[in-house]
């Protein structure tokens, strides 16, 4: 269409949106499918966070706020940066977005030229590609695979920066693997990046509370202080406090790019709605119990959908060690034969047979750039994981060999 303008041509919509919309339709035809593509919390906002919401309306909190974000909202995301993360950060350092998406969008809009590379280590969220290429940037993605735990090395970093490299991100727990660094790991990584000045990091730490096994959330912040001066460290209350529509995301970064963020924000979206804003500040400022049960039962499922696929032959599964999602290796499906004689040549067409044979919705691995995988959220009960696990079980046991 002629309308359209030109750096869209090259942006795909949402992977795992697509995936549910294609869930929906076949739901709409009456039949019974177990949707795991999108990821978001199933428990609803704890009470006193929605009522801090209804109280700041009625108390007047219904006008524009500060592009930044409200001085209490900011204040308490600077103590909590200090008291959960021993990063220090003053306000002025912080601002406050619609979701942790927009921070990303603003700081890419704020700092891409044309032709500006960001490396982003593949299995990545499926969202930063997409708005690189949208704000005339170049995505540069080395592959992490199952045999690095999903995580990049010192080397393959190196390997990827050239001149135009503007953005490292990182993510963790990463979505979709549920990769962690440790403070060593991000060290090496930090030694890299020393090298090349111009590299500005992304840290996107928006699951650090969903981590299992006990494991220490250590903020690229923390591990690489060194850095400070180009690092933008992303999170938001989204999946914490289980506030995915609430969208309230934050960033703590240098002084000079969070101006030029802000400067973004404030012609485009002005400020985040203050009711949105009052209850992200009661979220990080009330009770914090909600993080351990959830948490807990994330765990729970993590641990479930782990014993089922490794009872599936033909699946492996590097067991997540936080946020909620499975990336599941299917390298063994593919070339093999559907009761309908259909060949699964790719992890895009084992997501269509897993949706049309055990009506269970997945994302493909070729959406997070490490193929051959699929993706299924754990953020369900542990009765629909089960019988979703059973499902797919059934559908691998139902291939065959190729003649
Ligand atoms: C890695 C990552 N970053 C950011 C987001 C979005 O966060 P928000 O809802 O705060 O925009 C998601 C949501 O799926 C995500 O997986």
């Amino acid at each position: 269409m002629t309308y359209l303008a030109t750096r869209l041509a090259a942006v795909k919509p949402s992977a795992s949106m697509a995936a549910s919309i294609a869930a929906k339709a076949l739901r709409a035809k009456g039949l019974d499918v177990i949707d795991l593509g999108l990821g978001e919390p199933d428990f609803p906002t704890p009470p006193h966070i929605a009522e801090a919401a209804y109280a700041a309306a009625l108390r007047g909190e219904t006008l524009y706020t500060a592009a930044a974000g409200t001085p209490a909202l900011r204040a308490a995301i600077a103590a909590k940066l200090s008291r959960e993360n021993g990063l220090d950060y003053v306000p002025d350092e912080i601002v406050v977005a619609n979701g942790a998406k927009q921070i990303i969008f603003n700081a890419l809009m704020a700092t891409l030229n044309d032709g500006d590379e960001a490396v982003l280590p593949a299995p990545y969220f499926v969202s930063y590609p997409e708005m690189v290429k949208l704000l005339g940037g170049v995505p540069v993605m080395p592959v992490c695979g199952a045999e690095t735990h999903f995580r990049l090395t010192p080397a393959a970093l190196e390997a990827a920066i050239t001149p135009r490299t503007k953005w490292l991100f990182l993510n963790m727990p990463g979505n979709p693997s549920g990769a962690v660094y440790s403070a060593a790991e991000l060290q090496v990584l930090g030694e890299v990046l020393a090298r090349h000045p111009q590299v500005l990091i992304l840290s996107d730490e928006i699951y650090e509370h969903i981590l299992f096994d006990g494991r220490d959330f250590v903020s690229f912040g923390k591990a690489c202080p060194e850095l400070r001066d180009r690092t933008l460290i992303v999170n938001g209350v989204a999946k914490a406090y289980a506030m995915t529509g609430w969208r309230v995301g934050y960033a703590a970064g240098p002084a000079p790019l969070l101006k030029a963020m802000n400067t973004v924000q404030s012609q485009s979206v002005t400020s985040v709605a203050a009711p949105m804003q009052a209850a992200a500040l009661a979220a990080l400022t009330g009770p914090q119990d909600c993080i351990a049960s959830f948490r807990t039962a994330f765990e729970r499922r993590r641990d479930l959908v782990v014993a089922g696929v490794a009872k599936i032959p033909g699946l492996t599964l590097t067991p997540p060690e936080g946020a909620f999602y499975a990336y599941i290796g299917c390298a063994e499906l593919i070339g093999k034969v559907t009761p309908e004689g259909k060949t699964l040549i790719d992890d895009t067409a084992v997501v269509d047979y897993l949706l049309n044979h055990a009506h269970v919705g997945s994302v493909p691995g070729a959406a997070y750039g490490v193929s051959p995988f699929f993706r299924i959220s754990t953020a369900t009960s542990d009765a629909v994981l089960t019988e979703a696990i059973a499902r797919i079980g059934r559908a691998v046991a139902n291939l065959t060999v190729a003649k």
